[in-house]
């Protein structure tokens, strides 16, 4: 992909859809294919993250056809696949290779997992120590337990866990093995986080008992097949809805996005820094609830983000922080040393490249503060080959004076592929760009 060359935005006064949520994907590939029959899932995310998980699931022997882009049918194989006859490559998606350590610690043979250089750096010991609870033998790199990781699976136990790190893919990893082993399997996490695993078991009618931040589930239960539609991609979205709630006088609807709570803190945090968004869930029947977002631009003005509120938004924080050099004021991110261990030193990055923008940061272990409300310079930045602060930093673009230039933008493929057809499309006018709505 060419670097993006971003210039100033007109104001925005349109309506747009995103693509499929990334974790929902990841989770249609993986449940589905432990049903007892056939599952099609439509608007699933043809990103390179979720194509790691339809190749993962591949090699372990389960039929996917992919009928279109968006459209794929899983053939269930009941919970028992078939030992891998290579290593299975996770790419850049620690998603798929925690919850796919979850599966595999249950199946009684041996699999190796290994991922992209940013992968490899990414701490695996969160996911080894619960599953080695339960009885599997996983194997990874010195004492910061890295990829790749080596599972011998089979023979587990439950077990009663609090998790130290708020973390869904722990969450989801400890779950699915829980759905093998032998008793009940109890997860407490320290603050609650995205509940896709939770819904999409229900779904699939597995029974689970859910009590505050704990969370239950007895081996041996079957999942039957059913489709599964994918909800638009709030990260996604929260690209443009800090490019409209931070341009006053700036309009913009989303439809069919993923609403699911504890997801949408960006809703709650950008109307807090002062912005107009209506939220209406137009399917709240659905295992995962989903509508459309109206946001309005006004002048931002400075918040804290921090405690239980992180893992909420914990994808978002790198376009909440270029809002926050938008917003007057300082704002303060706390409590978010997770961002550290993501596709890249989120916070290190944000304070590099926020800088060269000319924003003044202290960036802090766990967090950081920005001075906003001066104009942005536009700059040449890197994306660290991290998709999220390669997107961000184009948003920020938008708002800068003279051109910004991201390079390294091939990682946005792994989460949101046709970013950069709708970044030139509102660059250009709104009108090249979708239906304006306003009346
Ligand atoms: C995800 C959970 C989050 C998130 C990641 C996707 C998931 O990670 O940052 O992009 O699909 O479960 P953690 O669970 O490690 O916080």
């Amino acid at each position: 992909m060419h670097p993006f060359h971003v210039k100033q935005a007109p104001l925005i006064e349109t309506q747009i859809t995103v693509p499929g949520d990334k974790s929902i994907s990841h989770r249609a590939i993986l449940f589905s294919s432990l049903t007892n029959g056939r599952c099609e899932i439509t608007n699933f995310l043809p990103g390179e993250d979720c194509r790691a998980t339809i190749g993962a699931m591949r090699a372990l022997g389960v039929e996917i056809e992919e009928v279109d882009a968006t459209t794929i049918v899983v053939h269930g194989r009941r919970g028992k696949f078939s030992p891998p006859t290579q290593e299975i490559d996770c790419g850049n998606s620690g998603t798929t290779m925690r919850l796919l350590s979850g599966l595999l610690a249950a199946q009684p043979f041996e699999s190796k997992l290994t991922g992209d250089p940013s992968l490899s750096k990414r701490p695996m010991g969160r996911v080894i120590t619960p599953l080695s609870q339960m009885g599997a033998t996983i194997s990874a790199n010195g004492e910061k337990k890295l990829p790749p990781l080596s599972i011998k699976g089979g023979n587990l136990h439950g077990i009663d866990y609090p998790m130290p790190v708020a973390s869904a893919q722990v969450k989801s990893a400890i779950l699915l093995a829980g759905l093998f082993a032998s008793g009940k399997t109890t997860v407490t996490e320290p603050a609650p986080c995205r509940d896709h695993t939770e819904r999409m078991l229900r779904y699939f009618l597995v029974p689970l008992r859910s009590e505050g931040n704990t969370v239950s589930i007895h081996g041996g239960a079957h999942l039957e097949s059913r489709d599964f539609a994918v909800p638009g991609d709030i990260s996604s979205a929260a690209f443009w809805m800090v490019a409209a709630a931070a341009q006053p006088d700036s309009q913009l609807f989303i439809r069919n996005v993923g609403l699911n709570p504890t997801r949408s803190g960006i809703i709650s945090v950008l109307v807090r820094m002062g912005a107009f968004i209506r939220e209406s869930v137009e399917n709240p029947t659905q295992a995962e609830p989903s509508g459309s977002l109206e946001i309005k631009g006004c002048p931002l003005v400075a918040t804290r983000i921090e405690g239980k509120e992180i893992p909420n938004v914990i994808d978002e924080l790198p376009i909440l922080a270029v809002a926050a050099a938008l917003a007057e004021g300082t704002t303060v991110i706390a409590d978010a040393a997770e961002l550290r261990v993501k596709e890249t030193d989120r916070l290190a990055a944000l304070a590099t490249n926020l800088r060269a923008m000319g924003v003044t940061v202290r960036e802090n272990p766990d967090g950081m503060e920005i001075d906003g409300g001066s104009e942005l310079k536009g700059a040449k930045l890197s994306s660290f080959g991290d998709h999220r602060i390669a997107m961000a930093f184009a948003i920020a673009g938008l708002f800068a004076k003279g051109e910004t230039i991201i390079t390294d933008t091939d990682c946005v493929a792994t989460s949101y592929p046709s970013f950069p057809e709708t970044l030139a499309a509102i660059m250009k006018k709104p009108s090249a760009f979708g239906k304006s709505f306003r009346r």
